[in-house]
Parts: structure tokens; C-alpha cells; sequence
């Protein structure tokens, strides 16, 4: 097994390397070999992903991605920003399903901005198509306006765009997904104005045909960005449109506590796939050792089930997640009262030492 580690910009080394660390941990059998991308890499090489990165992307079992971006990459030319680094790696690797699990854990209920009793026991996954709509739909740019309210004005325009295999695959993933869960898909769209998402539901609805145990309902992405601070539980399965999902994902993350402990995953055809925090490279915090290290952390568990096979190994990390919370450590993100905030590092070397000390009771059992 090869693992492709891109830790890109900004908090991206720091978490990275917590990650990388806890692998090591679990000693199984796998090469890692690390690459630049993003900003680091249009410093050191002149583009955001560079052939080589992506070259070693494609050749390995997974990549495990850090963040990318920072501000003072902002001012260059499009293509050259870091973010066209992760686009192009969704983009060259067919990655078109993303997975977000919010899932709230117990320990973090009051880290919320909603409620406790709204949140207690949320478990959702938002499956967001990542290949296709208006963020890769062509054409688009800029143009001298022929029509509209000002003919001859500066405009600028993109192009929201899905075809029917587009969405039949990514709706295919929701519904079976929903049957290892609640046997329940919530496609978001917005059929009532956007021709496109007319035809999403007219697609989605056709592949549901295929799936009678698994109960699906529409919903429009106004109310779904309302129903998920009104009563988020009814939610389980949520699958929709690029963009729509990258705006959701932010908003369900956030109902969790902190986007510093939610994973992704971005899968294939084959299920290979990139693996990374949901969050992104907080330039603002960036060298201060405070970063949550967490998502990260749990985004590799994420890789471990999904694309190298090791669903035992990927428990052995949430478990001993769950266990470093429970004993009361917090990065200052996730914080409270009574609780004690430690840095990025001390953050993995907890969960290290809970994978160990798991490690030591299987072997002392079997012994
Ligand atoms: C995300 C991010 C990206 C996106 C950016 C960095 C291009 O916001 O992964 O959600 O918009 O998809
Ligand atoms: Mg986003």
C-alpha cells in the first residue's frame, strides 16, 4: 500500500504530520511518500499541482491532503491559486463523490452553536457530487454583455451543468450508502426555479426506482440549509449538487461543534480516494501548534475503510478518538469548561498513546 501525503498550506503541515504519526502507530504495512501542493507548491515549483504531485496521486492506493490556500496567494492569476490544486486532483482522479459525515460526538454536544437536545446523537452524511455543476461546467468566463439588464456592460458568467450518468452515479452512492444506515435519502435540489435541478430530481427519482427499501424525499436547498438548524436529526443520507454541497457541508459541520473534527473522504469509480479535513488551512492560526489535528486524524481512519481495506484499523482510530475526548483533552476549538486545551501535537500524541494502550490489551488477551 502507498500513501500519497499532500499537506499543502497554511495548518496543513501541523495537522498532517499528527496524522502521519498516528498511521505509523497502527504498524501496518505502507509506504508514504509526501509531495507539495497548493500555495508551498506554486512557491517551490511555479504551480499550484505540479505534474509530479499528481503524477504520484494517481500512482498511489490513497492521498491523504492537508489544506491549501492562503491569502497572500490571492491576487494571482486563476489558475495558479492554490485551490485549483485540489479542483484539478478531484478533476484528474474522477473523484466525484464526497462524503462529509457531521456527526456530533457526546462529548462535544454543548461545543455546539445550536441547542444540546437539537444535536445530541446527530449523525449525518452529506454524499456531495464533486466532479461536475457550475464548478467545473464550461463555459464561463468574462465577456462584453450582448443582452441582459446592461447590453454592453463588463459581465462575467459560469455554466451549472449535469448530465444523467453524473447523477445517476452519485445518487447510486447515496442509496447504498443509506442501506449500511437509516434506509433514508434526502436529495437537495433546486428544481422549483434551476432547469438542472429539475432534472437531478427527475434523475434521482428514476434510480430510486432500483432501491424500494430505501425511502426518499426532495427537498429544496433553501429549506435544507433551514431544516438543518431547525431540527438537523431528521436528516440522515443528504445528497446533492457540487456547489450546494459545499455550502451545506460547512453548515452541518458547523452543527457538530467545530469543523476541526470533520473528516471527508472523495471517492472513485473504484472506490480510491482522497482523504481530508473539512475544514481548510487557517493561514490565520497557521505555525501556532493549536490547530485541531482531529479531522485530519479521522479523515486517515476514513481512508482506512474505504480505500485500503482495514475497516479494523480505522476503528482502532476512532476509538481511540473518542477516548482522548472522553478523558477531557480539547484543542482551544473545541474548549469548554472543566475541560483541559492542548496544542496539535500534544492532541495526537494523545490519541498515539490510546492506540498503544489498545494495542498492549489486545496482545496481553491473546497471550
Ligand atoms: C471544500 C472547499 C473547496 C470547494 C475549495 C477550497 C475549492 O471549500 O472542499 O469544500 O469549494 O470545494
Ligand atoms: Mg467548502
Amino acid at each position: 500500500m502507498k500513501i500519497a501525503i499532500l499537506p499543502g498550506d497554511g495548518i496543513g503541515h501541523e495537522i498532517i504530520a499528527e496524522a502521519v504519526k498516528v498511521l505509523r502507530a497502527l504498524e501496518l504495512p505502507f509506504e508514504t511518500e509526501f509531495a507539495d501542493v497548493g500555495g508551498t507548491a506554486y512557491a517551490n515549483h511555479g504551480h499550484p499541482l505540479p505534474e509530479a504531485t499528481l503524477a504520484l496521486a494517481k500512482a498511489a492506493d490513497a492521498v491523504l491532503f492537508g489544506a491549501v490556500g492562503d491569502y497572500k496567494y490571492d491576487k494571482l492569476e486563476r489558475h495558479l491559486r492554490p485551490e485549483q490544486a485540489i479542483l484539478g486532483l478531484r478533476k484528474n482522479l474522477a473523484l466525484f463523490a464526497n462524503l462529509r459525515p457531521a456527526i456530533c460526538h457526546p462529548q462535544l454536544t454543548h461545543a455546539s452553536s445550536l441547542k444540546p437536545e437539537l444535536v445530541s446523537g446527530l449523525d449525518i452524511l452529506i454524499i456531495r457530487e464533486l466532479t461536475g455543476d457550475i464548478y467545473f461546467g464550461q463555459p464561463r468566463g468574462r465577456r462584453t454583455a450582448v443582452d441582459g439588464h446592461f447590453p454592453g456592460a463588463d459581465e462575467a458568467f459560469d455554466t451549472m451543468r449535469y448530465s444523467r450518468p453524473e447523477i445517476e452515479r452519485i445518487a447510486h452512492v447515496a442509496f447504498q450508502a443509506a442501506r449500511k444506515r437509516g434506509r433514508k435519502v434526502t436529495s437537495v435540489d433546486k428544481a422549483n426555479v434551476l432547469e438542472t435541478f429539475q432534472f437531478w430530481r427527475d434523475v434521482v427519482t428514476d434510480v430510486h426506482a432500483q432501491y424500494p427499501d430505501v425511502e426518499l424525499d426532495h427537498m429544496y436547498v433553501d429549506n435544507a440549509a433551514m431544516q438543518l438548524v431547525k431540527a438537523p436529526k431528521k436528516l440522515d443520507v443528504v445528497v446533492t449538487g457540487n456547489m450546494f454541497g459545499d455550502i451545506l457541508s460547512d453548515e452541518a459541520a458547523m452543527l457538530t461543534g467545530s469543523i476541526g473534527m470533520l473528516p471527508s473522504a472523495s471517492l472513485d469509480a473504484s472506490n480510491k480516494g482522497l482523504y481530508e479535513p473539512s475544514h481548510g488551512s487557517a493561514p490565520d492560526i497557521a505555525g501556532k501548534g493549536i490547530a485541531n489535528p482531529l479531522a485530519t486524524i479521522l479523515s486517515a481512519a476514513m481512508m482506512l475503510r474505504y480505500s485500503l481495506q482495514q475497516a479494523d484499523a480505522a476503528d482502532r482510530i476512532e476509538s481511540a478518538v473518542t477516548s482522548v475526548l472522553e478523558s477531557g483533552l480539547r484543542t482551544v476549538d473545541i474548549a469548554s469548561a472543566g475541560t483541559r486545551t492542548v496544542g496539535t501535537r500534544e492532541m495526537g500524541d494523545a490519541v498515539v498513546a490510546a492506540i498503544r494502550a489498545t494495542t498492549t490489551t489486545i496482545t496481553k488477551t491473546t497471550s
